[in-house]
């Protein structure tokens, strides 16, 4: 099974970027947990950031013919606007779970929507680096 994670803009500067939102570990320590899931899920997992909407859809678009099964997509701000992310998941048809570190729906209200979501099967929030981690979990167990 291999996955790919999709992480977009600023996830980069987790650690710098508003610690009392996004904790004080940074964007390397994210990745390190993600690999040590996949390695105990027995996955492999392609990890991808991105601060560009078009080198989303671009990682997106590659993952219909590159043997990808499944996506962990963190759009971040492209969340809550990004109608070309959203097409680009339904233009390929793979199973796609959301994850946001923060719990959207009690921030701004703007946060509120997610656009990529409606092309998503599960959606992990709030739970900090552990998202991914049940995202992971959610689409392996669906293999
Ligand atoms: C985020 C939430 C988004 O609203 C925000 O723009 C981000 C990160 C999260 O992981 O909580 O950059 O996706």
């Amino acid at each position: 099974m291999k996955l790919l994670i999709v992480n977009g803009p600023n996830l980069n500067m987790l650690g710098i970027r508003e610690k009392h939102l996004y904790g004080d570990q940074d964007y390397d320590a994210l990745c390190r947990v993600i690999r040590e899931t996949a390695e105990r899920l027995g996955c492999e997992a392609d990890i991808f950031q991105s601060n560009h909407e078009g080198a989303i859809v671009d990682r997106i678009q590659a993952a219909y013919s590159d043997g990808t099964d499944g996506i962990v997509i963190n759009p971040a701000a492209y969340t809550h606007t990004s109608v070309a992310i959203l097409d680009a998941l339904k233009a390929v048809q793979l199973p796609a779970v959301e994850v946001h570190l923060t719990d959207v729906d009690a921030r701004e209200d703007f946060r509120r929507v997610s656009y990529a979501g409606m092309a998503c099967q599960a959606r992990f929030t709030g739970l900090g680096f552990e998202g991914y981690v049940k995202a992971m979990e959610h689409l392996c167990n669906r293999a």
